[in-house]
């Protein structure tokens, strides 16, 4: 029996609309425009407005991927959102997704997998698809990163943004388009250098975790660099090793977006020019599970993406977390 193969169908987004660019942040801590700018390529990231949550941008964002394609949300029968900023510990996030955007008959769950949330809930969501049971995934990235910073730290408070991407994932009309290939891979080596420590059942919120910030982001910033270039480029060639794809057979690399110089690296581990790479770092900054939907909707709305294109995907976050996926685009040009 031949494999179904998964489809991304559709893409959606929302981004908030209060725009913070490096100037303004000149005004909150020791900082400039150049320095952002050469260090680490961003130029203005999105900020929710405090109190909304991760439900109200990841159920904009899937109702304008579910809108664009005609597909009602009653059809859908898995939400997978992939976050490290949940509403909340529980519930999770797809169930306030599933309430607002009244996607009555769908079961779903949060994915946390620190940036690569997006592609671990991807390629779930496609061994869902291929498993034959399920023929609607509505698959979520997003995150709201700016309540995790604090101006004390004032290397971490320039890197993230806010948003949310999300695609649709059904079974592929064509089957030699779709998702291809895929890996994903973890390594608890990164807790020390990524993450956020206090909250959890080890370090619950206390007087003394809020004074010592343990509710921030903490990143030892050189380690997590030499990992992500390191980890995101063999996963990368390892994608075109594997199914026999020189550079010039590579129409899109979509990087998860962290820093611009770890994307350049990538680049040129796996030789390719850099105008095949989707890159809007600039625009939006590291918005973590919502860096690489937000890149798919760009490149659609680009029309950098044709039917047939072959793509390589990959991400690196905290855990370690990182993977690839290789696959042919399968919709339309608009
Ligand atoms: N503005 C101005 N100066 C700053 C600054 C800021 N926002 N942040 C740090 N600096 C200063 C430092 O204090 C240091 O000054 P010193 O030399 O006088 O001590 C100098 O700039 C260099 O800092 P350093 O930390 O060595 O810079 P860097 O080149 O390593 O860049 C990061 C810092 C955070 C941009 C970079 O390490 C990085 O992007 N790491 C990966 C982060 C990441 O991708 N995280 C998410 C993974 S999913």
């Amino acid at each position: 029996m031949s494999l179904t193969r998964a489809a991304i169908t559709s893409v959606g987004r929302f981004l908030p609309k209060r725009i913070l660019t490096n100037k303004d942040l000149e005004g909150i801590i020791d900082t400039s425009d150049e320095w952002i700018v050469q260090r680490t390529g961003i130029r203005s990231r999105h900020c929710l407005e405090p109190g909304l949550g991760n439900s109200y941008m990841a159920s904009r964002a899937a109702k304008d991927c579910l809108k664009r394609v005609g597909v009602l949300p009653s059809e859908i029968d898995t939400i997978i959102v992939g976050t490290i900023s949940p509403d909340m510990f529980f519930p999770s996030t797809a169930c306030l997704v599933q309430k607002m955007i009244r996607a009555n008959n769908a079961w779903g769950f949060d994915l946390s997998a620190g940036c690569s949330g997006f592609l671990f809930a991807l390629t779930t969501g496609t061994m869902f698809i291929e498993s034959g049971r399920y023929k609607k995934v509505l698959v979520i990235g997003s995150d709201v990163n700016t309540i995790y910073l604090t101006p004390e730290d004032r290397s971490t408070y320039v890197l993230f943004g806010d948003g949310a991407g999300a695609v649709l994932l059904e079974p592929s009309v064509d089957p030699d388009l779709g998702i291809i290939d895929f890996e994903k891979r973890i390594d608890g080596v990164g807790e020390p250098y990524l993450q956020v420590k206090g909250g959890g059942s080890r370090r619950p919120a206390t007087l003394e975790t809020v004074k010592n910030n343990e509710h921030f982001v903490y990143q030892d910033g050189k380690t997590v660099f030499k990992y992500a270039v390191k980890n995101m480029a063999d996963v990368a060639v390892a994608m075109m090793e594997r199914n026999n794809l020189q550079n010039s057979d590579l129409d899109l690399f979509v990087p998860h977006q962290a820093n611009l110089r770890i994307i350049e690296a990538c680049a040129k581990r796996m030789d390719l020019d850099i105008s095949k790479v989707i890159i809007n770092i600039d625009k939006y900054a590291n918005t973590t599970c919502g860096t690489i939907p937000l890149c798919l909707y760009d490149a659609v709305d680009q029309g950098r993406l044709k039917k047939g294109d072959r793509v390589i995907i990959a991400s690196f976050g905290a855990g370690f977390s990182w993977g690839g996926v290789y696959l042919r685009w399968a919709m339309n040009s608009t």
